[in-house]
């Protein structure tokens, strides 16, 4: 399974913070947006990324993370010339894809809780899974309606009169038929490749499952002003009662066995004195070796 993070579009709802630095950069309290989406994929096992953003951001998040290889992945960088469409991330990335699955996670969306929901990533065989998340304004969204059964029947894109409360979060899983479906999509009203009409026709096909993410899962947009500071709210309030952090990449591929504990305990070395490292140090790599004694 391989992984895409798209991370362009205009920035526009988050101007002027994004003058200088696109919003998938802005902090979420205590790291860059971007760490939630791509700590998501690592936890999920995956470890060949593709980070698809604007040819002026591009460079930035090659700063931040490299080719990933500090990290135990492999991170390609491609560009998206103009925002045409969330689907466009497939044939944007069709050279990476190859003949594998492929995972794609919106660089604004912040998914927390739930290990089986990790294990959604390691049972994926064919056809596409999505998730249904219960909101209270689902118009923003797109929208999955459930028969009586459990039964997905419809995805709408932001439909003006919602038929549930199930809106669909930035994360799916498809086959490689999705660069198929994706090239055979003519651009929506809006002029974009719709994620939902990919979904739409693997629900034609009888090849899409719809999983409910249920209470006490949290899926956060950080996409609006005030979004990213409930997001920052949210992430502050359990990084400071548990002690443990939310979206540090570092770890996720540690617990994953992407990295050992010599090279985590290098990694945490060269990090400045700041919290963060000492989150590592103190937390993460303490009680590995506690474990291991
Ligand atoms: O957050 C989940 C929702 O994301 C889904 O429920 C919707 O079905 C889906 O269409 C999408 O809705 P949004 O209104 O949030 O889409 P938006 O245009 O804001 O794009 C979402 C992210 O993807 C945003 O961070 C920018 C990035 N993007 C978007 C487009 C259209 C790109 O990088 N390139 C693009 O061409």
């Amino acid at each position: 399974m391989k992984g895409i993070i798209l991370a362009g579009g205009a920035g526009s709802r988050l101007y002027p913070l994004t003058l200088v630095a696109s919003k998938q950069l802005q902090p979420v309290y205590d790291k860059p947006m971007v760490y939630y989406p791509l700590t998501t994929l690592i936890e999920g096992g995956i470890r060949e990324i593709c980070l698809i953003s604007t040819p002026q951001d591009l460079p930035r998040f090659q700063q931040l993370l490299g080719d990933g290889a500090a990290w135990g992945l492999r991170i390609e960088y491609r560009e998206q010339a103009r925002p045409e469409g969330i689907a466009q991330a497939f044939l944007i990335a069709a050279s990476f894809i190859g003949p594998d699955a492929v995972t794609l996670i919106l660089g604004d969306n912040v998914f927390y809780g739930g290990e089986s929901f990790q294990k959604t990533f390691g049972e994926f065989n064919t056809g596409a899974t999505i998730f249904g998340y219960h909101v209270k304004d689902p118009e923003r969204y797109g929208v999955v309606e459930f028969d009586a059964s459990g039964q997905a029947i419809s995805i709408q894109e932001k439909p003006k009169e919602p038929k549930s409360n199930y809106a669909v979060p930035g994360l799916y899983l498809f086959d490689n038929h999705v660069v198929e479906i994706t090239r055979n999509l003519k651009p929506s009203a809006r002029g974009e490749l719709e994620i939902t009409d990919v979904n739409v026709e693997y629900m034609r096909r009888g090849l899409l499952r719809v999983r409910r993410l249920g209470r006490g899962f949290a899926w956060l947009d950080a996409g609006t002003s005030s979004s990213l500071h409930e997001a920052s709210a949210y992430v502050q309030t359990i990084e400071k009662r548990q002690g443990i952090k939310i979206g540090c990449p570092e770890e996720a591929a540690f617990r994953r066995n992407f990295l050992s504990l010599a090279q985590l305990e290098s990694l945490a070395e060269k990090m400045p004195r700041c919290e963060y490292r000492e989150y590592l140090v103190n937390e993460v790599i303490a009680e590995a070796k506690r474990l291991a004694n």
